[in-house]
């Protein structure tokens, strides 16, 4: 057995909490991505947990601007820093010039999504050993159902250097992660009060009707089994 099966072994259906934990007292050089929607619960735990903890977001130039205001409202009531990520402009520029803001909505969001979310994450991972995601299961009955506690990253590691992926709230319900939000008066994206479930940038997200899957309101004009911007696709588990 390796040794991450062995610790996915013994984090397999643990909460949140001891996944987290086992992340920040292993891993120095680890850091939290934080979308600015509800996996700020993961953050309100962390910060129990150890202090000096390091987040980022993916400022992709295009996210609400409930989502900005929101990230500065993490900002502050935590006293944390949180790193901003944005494209590289000698890849955007050219990309707008020849394509437009919205040619996402003609030929796909991957090309969009890999210059404004993917290179900027890939520049973040190279310096890190370990990255935690807010994913959970219940968010794509298409595409999150076979996701562990801890994994290899297989589209961010290298030949020289594994990174390892945690993803402490994958066994979450979304209702769970609510009352853990009220319970805790965690504070949350006003988006949330206005239909939204899962929030990505603006124009890619929309708010779900009553009964509506969260992620028919994210790039809703694509098939289901494409909902992914390539932030997660490690498809190895171990
Ligand atoms: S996405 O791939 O469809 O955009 P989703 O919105 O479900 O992802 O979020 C799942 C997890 O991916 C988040 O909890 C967070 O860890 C990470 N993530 C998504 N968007 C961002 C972002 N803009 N900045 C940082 N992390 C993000
Ligand atoms: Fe571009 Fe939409 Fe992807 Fe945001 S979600 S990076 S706007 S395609």
């Amino acid at each position: 057995m390796s040794t991450i099966e062995q610790t996915l072994a013994e984090l397999q259906g643990k909460n949140p909490r001891k996944v987290l934990r086992h992340a920040l007292e292993n891993y120095d050089k680890v850091a939290i991505s934080f979308s600015g929607a509800e996996d700020v619960v993961l953050i309100d735990i962390a910060l129990k947990i150890r202090k000096d903890i390091q987040i980022f977001s993916l400022d992709t130039g295009r996210l609400h601007k409930e989502t900005y205001q929101f990230i500065e409202q993490v900002r502050k009531h935590y006293g944390v820093d949180i790193e901003l990520l944005t494209p590289d402009y000698q890849l955007l520029e050219p990309f707008i010039k020849e394509k437009g803001l919205f040619s996402f909505y003609e030929d796909g969001h991957k090309e969009c999504c890999a210059i404004r979310k993917v290179e900027p994450l890939r520049r973040k991972l190279a310096n890190v050993d370990a990255w935690i995601t807010g994913q959970r299961k219940d968010q794509s009955l298409d595409t999150r159902q076979d996701l562990p506690e801890i994994q290899i990253d297989s589209a961010f590691s290298t030949e020289s250097k594994p990174l390892i992926k945690f993803n402490p709230l994958v066994n979450q319900s979304s209702a769970q992660i609510w009352d853990y939000i009220e319970a805790y008066q965690v504070p949350f994206n006003t988006l949330h009060k206005q239909g939204f479930i899962s929030i990505g940038c603006e124009p890619c997200t929309r708010a779900v009707l009553p009964n509506q899957h969260e992620r028919a309101g994210r790039w809703w004009w694509e098939d289901a089994t494409k909902k992914e911007c390539g932030l997660h696709i490690a498809k190895d588990i171990i």
